[in-house]
This record gives structure tokens, C-alpha cells and sequence, in this order.
């Protein structure tokens, strides 16, 4: 199949699709039982994004069950702070636990050095994809953003506030830049070698770019991403790059305006409409999202009623369907399956 047969590579190059491609973030995880089972043999969450029989079944597992337009690789954000050697673990219930970058030693103890030969079952994981999907199912890449990934370093943990990286970066901004650029180039290096492995969209995650005010949001958030922007456009001109500036509000007007990206992720606080018209006459970008996850779990009338509004505010763009968030993992998998018939022949 040709590049441009792909609907989800359609929409990401600029044009509309009737109805439009749909995929989830956190499409294979803890809703389903088949990932569950997986996980339960796996040992530790990140022994499983380390192998890539294990992280290549369960990559597949939603793509079996429902006709998703894209298959996710599946991996975490942390994988690169993991490999720059920062102590990473997920213990059972807690979320995850890094070991705290809170000074210069800290920072200097981040090697980028052996980041590929760690990462290595993660490329090998996407070689094996692009063989094992079927035709018309695009894989997807991604890595977390710069500021994302360095919240999670200096607060050493998740967290609604991360007070601890807001404080730093105000207290220390050189110590901060210098840790956000080494991120970024960690980002840019990762997200390259997915594309040589054989990805065919990346998306960067920066859930946690809403808590920081715009100032700060330009300098940490908006910066970085146009880095990434620039540098994957430049390496590999023919690979689309969504960005998921997860509740940015208004800001994600410049984030449209000025990163670069083919395509923007809107969390569920951005009216699908609001962003439409805002956006009327700027070229190709298409937009993402937005269905809340919640409705997953609610009423099935009210999810096909909420499905619809959604699809209708994005009539005038390139429209890739999503929730504005992942899926909750008590979302029974019946509705996915409901939701996506439905969005499939929507366009009837
Ligand atoms: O299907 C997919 O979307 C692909 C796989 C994927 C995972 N994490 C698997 C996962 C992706 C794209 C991510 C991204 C990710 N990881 C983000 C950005 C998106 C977002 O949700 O905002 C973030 C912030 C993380 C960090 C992370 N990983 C946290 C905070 C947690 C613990 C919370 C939780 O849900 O348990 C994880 C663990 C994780 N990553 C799980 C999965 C399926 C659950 C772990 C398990 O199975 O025990």
C-alpha cells in the first residue's frame, strides 16, 4: 500500500478523510485482559517494554480487536530518562519512581553515552512491527517531551502539582536549561532511530505542560518542541509529527502557529469547535482528540452523542479521532468496540 492510501498518513499530510481515522492513546494497557495476562508473565512493567516478543504482542492486541486506522508502539515516556541511566521504577499501584535530579551533580550523573545500545529492544520491537501489522494500519512512534520528562526527574515521582521542577526551573534556570537540552537531544537521537526502525508518525507527549504559566510554558514546552520539530523535519522530511501539549488551554494557539508540527492532540479542556475556527485558513494542520476517556465508561448514548458532536466540530479540518487523554483502565472493551463501529460508518 502506498504512503498516501494510509488514511492516518492522508489526514497528517494536510487532507481530510471521510469518516476519519481513529486510533486511542493508551489503546493496549490494563482494560484489556489479554494485555493483563501479558503483563502478569512479564515480571516488572519495564521488563516488558524491553522485550520485544512481549512489547510486540501487546502493540498488537487492540489492533486485533478493533479496526484502529493506527497501532501505537508500545513503550513509556520514561524509557529515556531510564536510559540516561537515571534509576527508573514502576512499583504496583504507586506509579512511577525515578531517582531525584535536584542539583549539578545530579544532572551529571545523566549519560546520553549509551542511549541507542539500551534502547535497542525498543528499535527492535518497531522492526518487528512493520512486518507483523496489516496494511492499512499506520505505527505510530513517540517519546515524552523535554519538560514532561524533566518533571518527572526532579520530582523523582508523578504528581498533580510537580511543584519541585516548577521551583527549580525558577531557582536554577541555567542548571534547568542545561537538563531540558540534554532531554531534548536524547529526544531528537530516540525519535530518529524509531523512524530509521521503521515508524511512520511520531507523537510527543507534554502531559504536564499545563501547569506552567506562558512565560514559562514558551521557554520549557514550546522551545524544545520546535527543536524536535526542526531537527526530525530536517533528518526526516517525510515523517509527520504530532504534538500533545496536554492542558495548555489558549497557548495551544502558539503551539500551532509556531512549533512546526503536522498535527495537534486536544485534551478534552479544548472545545473541538473553539480550536476549528481558530485555526480556519492555517494550511494542513490537522487536529486530534478529543473524546473524554470518561465517556468510555458512561452511558452508551451518551458516547455515541459525544462522539458525534466531536466529529461534526472538526468537519472543516484534517481530523484524526482520539480521546484527550488515555484510556482509564476500567474501560470495558465492548464500548471501544461500539465507539469505533461507530465512528466507522459515521460517514454513511
Ligand atoms: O498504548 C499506548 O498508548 C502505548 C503505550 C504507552 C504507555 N505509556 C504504556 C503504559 C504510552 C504512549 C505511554 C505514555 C506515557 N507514560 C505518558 C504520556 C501520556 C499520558 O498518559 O499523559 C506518561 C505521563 C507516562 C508515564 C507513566 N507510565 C505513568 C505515570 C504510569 C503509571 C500510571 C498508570 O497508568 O499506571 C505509567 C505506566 C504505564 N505506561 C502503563 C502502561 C500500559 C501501566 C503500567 C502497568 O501495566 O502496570
Amino acid at each position: 500500500m502506498e504512503h498516501d492510501d494510509k488514511p492516518l498518513l492522508r489526514v497528517l499530510s494536510g487532507r481530510r478523510v471521510d469518516p476519519p481515522p481513529v486510533w486511542f492513546m493508551r489503546q493496549a494497557g490494563r482494560y484489556l485482559p489479554e494485555y493483563r495476562a501479558v503483563r502478569a508473565r512479564a515480571g516488572s512493567f519495564l521488563d516488558l517494554c524491553y522485550t520485544p516478543d512481549l512489547a510486540v504482542e501487546v502493540t498488537l492486541q487492540p489492533i486485533r480487536r478493533f479496526a484502529l486506522d493506527a497501532a501505537i508502539l508500545f513503550s513509556d515516556i520514561l524509557v529515556v530518562p531510564h536510559a540516561l541511566g537515571a534509576g527508573v521504577a514502576f512499583s504496583e499501584g504507586e506509579g512511577p519512581r525515578l531517582e531525584p535530579v535536584g542539583d549539578r551533580a545530579g544532572l551529571a550523573r545523566l549519560d546520553p553515552t549509551r542511549l541507542h545500545e539500551r534502547l535497542e529492544p525498543v528499535y527492535e520491537t518497531v522492526r518487528r512491527l512493520r512486518s507483523a501489522l496489516p496494511e492499512r494500519v499506520t505505527l505510530i512512534g513517540f517519546a515524552g517531551a523535554p519538560w514532561t520528562l524533566a518533571a518527572y526527574l526532579v520530582e523523582g515521582r508523578g504528581s498533580k502539582e510537580f511543584l519541585q521542577p516548577r521551583l527549580l526551573a525558577r531557582r536554577d534556570p541555567p542548571l534547568f536549561a542545561d537538563l531540558v537540552e540534554l532531554l531534548t537531544e536524547a529526544v531528537i537521537e530516540f525519535l530518529s532511530a524509531q523512524i530509521a526502525a521503521g515508524v511512520e508518525a511520531v507523537q510527543l507527549f507534554d502531559s504536564w505542560a499545563g501547569v506552567l504559566p506562558e512565560t514559562e510554558l514558551r521557554r520549557w514546552c514550546l522551545r524544545p518542541a520546535r527543536r524536535v520539530v526542526a531537527a526530525l523535519r530536517e533528518r526526516h522530511p517525510h515523517v509527520p509529527i504530532i504534538l500533545f501539549p496536554r492542558g495548555v488551554g489558549a497557548s495551544l494557539l502558539h503551539f500551532a502557529n509556531e512549533a512546526g508540527a503536522h498535527a495537534l492532540s486536544l485534551d478534552t479542556t479544548v472545545p473541538m469547535a473553539w480550536a476549528a475556527a481558530q485555526l480556519d485558513g492555517e494550511g494542513g494542520l490537522a487536529l486530534q482528540g478529543n473524546l473524554d476517556p470518561v465517556a468510555l465508561l458512561g452511558p452508551e448514548a451518551g458516547l455515541l452523542a459525544e462522539a458525534r458532536t466531536i466529529l461534526r466540530a472538526a468537519a472543516s479540518r484534517p481530523h484524526i479521532f482520539n480521546l484527550g487523554h488515555g484510556i482509564l483502565p476500567g474501560t470495558p472493551p465492548e464500548r471501544v468496540e461500539t465507539l469505533v463501529r461507530y465512528l466507522k460508518s459515521a460517514g454513511e
